[in-house]
């Protein structure tokens, strides 16, 4: 089974959001990386909007063809608003706060499982797809279960950073609670820091994994290789 490769776009709005203006076009970015081969679009807006702004979603929204993916806190209620009105093919609920620079941690889903399990059926409701950040933790990704939701997205950036010192230690947490997640019929997405060198051991050590979300990395190739080739190099990564 392919992994499916969805596109995170947020930091093409960060190089238009640095001038004004509409350079680099965060639309046509989307239109293209679908072109290019892209199976989904992932955006993140914040609540100070500094990347993807809430219009952004609204106008992707319009052109998706492929699966679109938001991604961001529900205790703002402004996004759980903009979800509801665009309705993607999935949500993904990241616990972070409005002045973070990146996501930093999964959800605690024993400690929040009421709360996610609230919200999580407001989205459902909707006909939404629900995946929950979690880290890569055993316990975490058995108790994600009881909360309703479809998928977790496992928090890669450990992975990734420990990936040069050693692959096999760095991979095992994320195989465990890949399993355990599996075992409780939760679907397995990632994204954090995945790149070309260290995204085909992650997918050949987790063979269930549904779809990943990459922005920094394959935005930063493709100002060396081009959009329409790293869009097709990260997905040749994910194929068996
Ligand atoms: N998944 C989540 C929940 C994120 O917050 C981010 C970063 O916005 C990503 C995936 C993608 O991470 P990266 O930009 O490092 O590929």
């Amino acid at each position: 089974m392919a992994t499916k490769l969805s596109v995170n776009i947020n930091k093409i709005a960060t190089l238009r959001n640095s001038r004004g203006g509409n350079n680099p076009s965060v639309l046509q970015a989307a239109i293209d990386c679908q072109k290019f081969g892209a199976d989904g679009i992932t955006v993140h807006p914040r609540p100070d909007e500094r990347h993807i702004r809430y219009s952004d979603v609204r106008d992707i929204s319009k052109i998706i063809t492929t699966e679109f993916n938001i991604e961001g806190n529900p205790t703002e209620d402004k996004f759980v608003d903009l979800v509801l009105e665009v309705k993607p093919a999935q949500v993904t609920l990241v616990p972070d706060s409005p002045g973070q620079l990146t996501s930093n941690h999964g959800w605690d889903t024993i400690k929040e499982k009421e709360y996610l399990q609230r919200i999580i059926g407001v989205f459902k409701n909707a006909g939404i797809r629900v995946s929950i950040f979690i880290d890569p933790v055993e316990e975490m990704a058995a108790a994600a279960a009881a909360t309703g939701a479809d998928r977790v997205e496992l928090y890669t950036e450990d992975y990734a950073r420990n990936y040069n010192k050693d692959r096999n230690a760095a991979i095992a947490a994320y195989v465990k609670a890949a399993t355990i997640a599996t075992q409780n019929g939760l679907g397995i997405n990632a994204g954090h820091d995945l790149d070309r060198e260290n995204l085909r051991f992650f997918k050949q050590s987790i063979p269930e994994l549904l779809e990943v979300s990459i922005g920094h990395a394959l935005i930063a190739d493709a100002l060396y290789y081009g959009l329409e080739n790293v869009v097709q190099l990260y997905k040749r990564e994910l194929k068996d």
